[in-house]
């Protein structure tokens, strides 16, 4: 099995690919990334030298670099992780989002098209189902909940979406689309909360919760989300979404004072600083159809998950103090400055 694995440079791709080498030692895993700003290299040296991988920068919507390594690899699956993730970036700035993960994704379904594929899978997210309020608990994001996003992200998310399900439609391009709730884990990249609060706490320096810190997102270990993509890839049906998720509902704010009790930081560092715009209240993904179906149930604990991911931060330092004394130095005054 040749399986192309796209933005596998960053947070979740990364996981991926180190997750399926390990667990399926006779496939090639080629990864094409652009090495964005939330690319790194560094992240992927643990398997450059591997025998089973292969590493392309590449944009995904340069179609030209994207067929040429069709032609030169043969393709049985292509897993989709490239986009650009960012919601308060997509705030700032939606025109890089429509085209990464919009346009990138049509580039590539063409090229699964044209040189034929196995199975075309799709990294998509819950956030293009929207948001939910907080005083219905009984509510929860279910593979028929209705597209209904928020941000420029999402929104680019859900049409790429779209763009999936019509190429299975129109064309029979035999695809499969996951939408997973918030990750957290290893290389995650330190604009996000949780990797953004422990770099912060550690270096003693405010940690800015937007508005009043009550919204809430539904975290699972990077892990469990991978071997969810992995299930999908050998048992989910085509043209199927799979909504991923492990019922693990927090609040920012909860999430915020536990990094501040387990680094042993006094929760005097939380700033309330001005919301997001547009901030989607709660999300709460229901995983019934990939657990009868598929079986997948997450194995990893957030009380377990939070350590792993705290001391993984505490041990890396080099990683993502790397990251955080370059240009997202400028990021951070714009976005958090006179916040
Ligand atoms: P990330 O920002 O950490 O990584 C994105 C990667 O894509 C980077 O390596 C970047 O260089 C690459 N990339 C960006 N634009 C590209 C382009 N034009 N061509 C080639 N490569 C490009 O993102 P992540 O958090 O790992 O998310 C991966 C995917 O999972 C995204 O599609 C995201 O929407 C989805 N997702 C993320 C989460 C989450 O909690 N992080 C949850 C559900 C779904
Ligand atoms: O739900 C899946 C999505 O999760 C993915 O599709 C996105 O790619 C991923 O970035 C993530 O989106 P969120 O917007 O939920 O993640 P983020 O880490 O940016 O923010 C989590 C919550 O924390 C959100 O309510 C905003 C809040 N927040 C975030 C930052 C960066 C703060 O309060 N302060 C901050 O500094």
């Amino acid at each position: 099995m040749n399986i192309i694995v796209t933005g596998g440079a960053g947070f979740i791709g990364s996981n991926f690919i180190f997750h399926m080498l390990n667990k399926h030692p006779d496939y090639r895993i080629v990864c094409l990334d652009k090495l964005t700003y939330a690319g790194n290299l560094s992240t992927l040296a643990p398997v450059m030298d591997h025998p089973c991988f292969r590493f392309v920068k590449a944009d995904i919507c340069d179609r030209e670099a994207v067929y040429k390594l069709f032609e030169e690899e043969h393709p049985d699956m292509v897993v989709n992780f490239a986009a650009e993730s960012h919601v308060d970036r997509s705030i700032e700035n939606p025109e890089v989002f429509l085209r990464t993960n919009i346009l990138g994704t049509q580039v590539m379904m063409d090229a699964c098209r044209k040189y034929g594929i196995k199975r075309y899978h799709q990294v998509s997210t819950d956030e293009v189902y929207g948001d939910l309020p907080l005083d219905r608990p009984d509510l929860m994001f279910t593979e028929e909940t209705p597209i209904h996003t928020s941000s420029p992200y999402s929104a680019a998310k859900a049409s790429a979406d779209l763009m999936v399900q019509a190429y299975h439609r129109t064309f029979g391009l035999p695809v499969t689309i996951s939408r997973c709730s918030n990750n957290y884990g290893p290389y995650h990249f330190p604009e996000k909360l949780i990797p953004l609060m422990i770099a912060n706490a550690l270096n003693d320096k405010p940690l800015p919760v937007y508005g009043t810190g009550e919204n809430v997102r539904d975290w699972l270990y990077v892990e469990d989300h991978c071997k969810a993509i992995d299930l999908i890839l050998h048992k989910g049906r085509v043209g199927e979404v799979y909504n991923i998720g492990g019922h693990n509902e927090m609040k920012n704010i909860d999430i915020v004072k536990i990094i501040c009790k387990a680094l042993n930081k006094p929760e005097s560092l939380i700033t309330y600083v001005t919301d997001r715009k547009g901030h989607d209240m709660r999300y709460a993904i229901d995983p019934t159809k990939i657990h009868t179906e598929l079986g997948w149930l997450p194995e990893t604990k957030f009380v377990d998950g939070i350590q792993k991911t705290i001391q993984w931060y505490l041990d890396n330092k080099e990683w993502w103090e790397e990251i955080i004394n370059g240009e997202y130095q400028n990021y951070y005054k714009k976005m958090y400055g006179n916040r």
